[in-house]
């Protein structure tokens, strides 16, 4: 079965830390069941027990803990468990999946210090994953606003936020590349006005899809 036929609708959240990515994933699990829908909330890097154990390995420790390529394989084998588990069952039962955060994660990050790793994201996804999103919601804004918003809630988990702002401003680029280059199934989404704004906008994309 190709991936159009599949019968369930999944849909992605992307964008830098902080952006308010798990804000809107859950306000539009909300509405969307309000609605009738029979839904799923998800996350990565995470999602399944397995993913979940290996989450602690990559966002927990010293920020160079892992070389690029090692987090690639990490993620990659995280996002596997994540889709085997939950994402392809949920679908196959004819339910929405929403993801925060999916593959357009590692293309951004895993590439964003050294463009040559994205070759190496494209082939492990090409030969482990496979599956797009139906639908990704990127929200955009500036990385200075998401990064004290992130640090603010002191959650144990900042190993990537630790990178810096200056990282986040190369994540930002990286993502709105991103749309460019995925045109038919990314929505830029602008994150920097207030929740019930950027969530009126989500919604609207979503409902356009449904
Ligand atoms: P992400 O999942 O992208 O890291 P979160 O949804 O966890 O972002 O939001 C990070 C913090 O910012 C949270 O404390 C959240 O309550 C707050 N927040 C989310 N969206 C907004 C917004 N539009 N305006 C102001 N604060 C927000
Ligand atoms: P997440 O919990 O979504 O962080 P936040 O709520 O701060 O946005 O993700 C944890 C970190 O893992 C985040 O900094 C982004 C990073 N990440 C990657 O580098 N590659 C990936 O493939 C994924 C899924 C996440």
């Amino acid at each position: 079965m190709t991936q159009r036929q599949m019968p369930g609708m999944f849909l992605t959240f992307e964008g830098i830390d902080g952006s308010g990515k798990s804000t809107q994933a859950r306000l539009l699990h909300d509405r969307l069941r309000s609605a009738g829908h029979d839904v799923v909330l998800t996350r990565e890097p995470g999602g399944s027990d397995g993913a979940e154990d290996i989450r602690r390995l990559l966002v927990e420790g010293a920020p160079g803990r892992w070389s690029a390529e090692t987090e690639i394989l990490l993620f990659t084998a995280a996002r596997r468990d994540h889709l085997e588990r939950t994402i392809t069952p949920a679908l196959a039962a004819g339910r929405i999946v929403i993801s925060d955060r999916f593959a357009d994660s590692t293309r951004v990050y895993q590439g964003a210090t050294r463009g040559e790793l994205r070759p190496i994201v494209d082939q492990l996804h090409a030969t482990m994953i496979r599956r797009e999103p139906d639908l990704t919601l990127i929200i955009d804004m500036d990385p200075e606003t998401a990064l004290g918003r992130g640090l603010a809630r002191q959650s144990g988990e900042d190993r990537f936020e630790e990178f810096g702002t200056a990282f986040q401003i190369r994540l930002r680029e990286g993502f709105r590349r991103l749309a460019d280059e995925f045109p038919e199934r990314c929505r830029l989404i602008d994150g920097g006005r207030g929740i019930d704004a950027v969530a009126a906008d989500v919604l609207a994309q979503v409902q356009a899809r449904l």
